[in-house]
């Protein structure tokens, strides 16, 4: 089924509550005005019988009954009217009833006391007009007998009053509906004009101009928090999306060097004969170039994987003297190579970390400091066990890194010195896998350097209680 779009949707709420507004004022309206009528008939009624009641106590009166009973109908005014006067045995002194209604039975009010409102019966005839009555005992002028007074009347105008009036309140009602919904279909339609255009711009938005954003000053309040919302989204895809950009223009860069060597060698090689020597050379160089372009892919993959919201780490206590010692005999070779020293603090430190991904990030941290330490120097290996989590640090000698640097090497593909890197088979892919690592635990990492001396920390927090 479609769906209602928000302009029909209020116009419709508001015309169906001005219709309900209406149906019940216009209800209201016509009970007071039946109920005022009633009162006002009632009334009436009661005055005729008090007024025949006074006419009766006249001598004159009784004689002009006898003489000219036309005289009466002609009073009454109306075929609607019934007007019975009775002797006590029932013979009537004069019946005036030309709708030839049938004659009510009632208890008729004593002739002393006076008529009320309650003396009114109400009754409906077959054709659904309503039909009051009324009946008193009234004296008459020295005679000693009472005569019955019963009279009623046919509503049949009171109906037609309340059926004009019932007809006008539907008609009104039924016209103020319509007009709501007219106007309120112009005036939403009018005030929802902000929503189409922010749906416009919004269409209008694309790759290409993320850097577009959507005018907030002409919004009106309600919108403005979406607008805002939907700025700051476009600030982080924006962000993201240059970083992207960033990495698959730097990985094409980085994938491209070894995969140049490789083509250059081979086919150098392929152009004349040579001997076994030439072809072990070449394969050789091959190999490395081969091995680099895997590490890269596959840091490249660990990062990715890592960046997956849904990755999950098997965190353990981890004695930090047997971590260092196991990177200590790793590392040991290659940074004899260049004269190095590797210095281990060993105080019985323990971190909450999983062990797989520390080594990694403690090996990523080492393999820097072996490449960039000025040589004859010690690396040194620290942890520091506090209650709130352990830190543990790499620091060497070598070349400061700039202020301007330090905040972006932990970036992938950064690196700050990126003329030196190419040569050493350098992707800048290991402090970011740092980072992942650390992001991964929830902890802190920190690069300071100064004064040749260049130190990164990284904090694991405790194990919660
Ligand atoms: N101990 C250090 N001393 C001086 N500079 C450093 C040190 N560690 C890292 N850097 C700088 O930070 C940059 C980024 O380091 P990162 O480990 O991310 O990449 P990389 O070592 O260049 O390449 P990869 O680790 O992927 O082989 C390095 O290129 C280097 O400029
Ligand atoms: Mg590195």
């Amino acid at each position: 089924m479609k769906r209602l779009s928000l302009t029909s949707r209020l116009t419709l709420s508001l015309a169906v509550l001005v219709m309900l507004v209406m149906a019940t004022v216009g209800y209201a309206l016509y009970r007071t005005l039946e109920q005022q009528l009633i009162i006002r008939d009632d009334g009436a009624l009661i005055t005729r019988v008090e007024q025949i009641r006074t006419l009766l106590l006249n001598e004159d009166v009784m004689t002009l009954i006898h003489d000219k009973p036309g005289l009466f109908a002609n009073m009454l005014g109306n075929t609607e009217s019934l007007l019975v006067l009775r002797f006590p045995d029932g013979t009537p002194l004069m019946e005036v009833n030309p709708g030839r209604s049938p004659i009510p039975r009632i208890t008729p009010v004593p002739a002393g006391a006076p008529l009320t409102l309650a003396a009114v019966h109400h009754a409906v005839t077959a054709d659904g007009i309503p039909f009051i009555s009324a009946s008193a005992l009234a004296n008459i002028s020295r005679a000693p007998y009472q005569v019955t007074i019963t009279t009623g009347r046919l509503m049949s105008e009171r109906t037609r009053t309340l059926a004009m009036y019932r007809n006008q309140i539907i008609l009104v009602a039924t016209a103020a509906t319509w007009l709501t919904a007219l106007l309120a279909w112009f005036f939403i339609r009018r005030g929802l004009t902000p929503l189409r255009r922010l749906a416009a711009e919004t269409a209008s938005m694309d790759i290409h101009y993320l850097s577009r954003r959507i005018g907030i000053t002409r919004a009106p309040s309600e919108l403005r928090q979406l607008i805002e919302a939907f700025n700051s989204m476009l600030e982080r895809l924006e962000i993201n999306f240059r970083q992207l950009s960033q990495v698959s223009a730097d990985m094409a860069h980085d994938l491209r060097t070894p995969i140049g060597i490789l083509l250059g060698q081979t086919e150098v090689a392929m152009r004349f004969k040579r001997d076994t020597d030439y072809y072990e050379n070449l394969l050789g160089s091959n190999f490395e170039e081969l091995q680099r372009l895997a590490r890269m892919i596959d840091n490249m993959l660990f990062l990715a994987r890592a960046g997956d919201a849904g990755h999950a780490i098997e965190r353990a206590a981890l004695p930090l003297t047997a971590e260092f010692g196991r990177l200590s005999d790793y590392f040991e070779g290659p940074a004899e190579e260049r004269g190095l020293t590797l210095a281990c603090e060993r105080n019985g430190a323990t971190v909450w970390a999983d062990p797989e991904l520390l080594r990694r990030a403690l090996a990523n941290l080492l393999a820097n400091a072996v490449h960039y330490a000025d040589t004859g120097t010690a690396i040194v290996l620290r942890a520091e066990q506090r209650p709130e989590g352990t830190t543990i640090s790499v620091e060497n000698a070598g070349p400061d890194i700039a202020p301007h640097h330090l905040e972006r090497l932990f970036d992938r593909f950064y690196r700050a010195d990126a003329s030196r890197a190419g040569d050493a088979g350098a992707s800048g892919l290991g402090l970011s896998i740092v980072r992942s690592i650390m992001v991964l635990h929830q902890g802190r990492w920190h690069a300071q350097s100064g004064k040749r001396r260049t130190r990164f920390s990284l904090f694991f927090p405790a194990k919660p209680a």
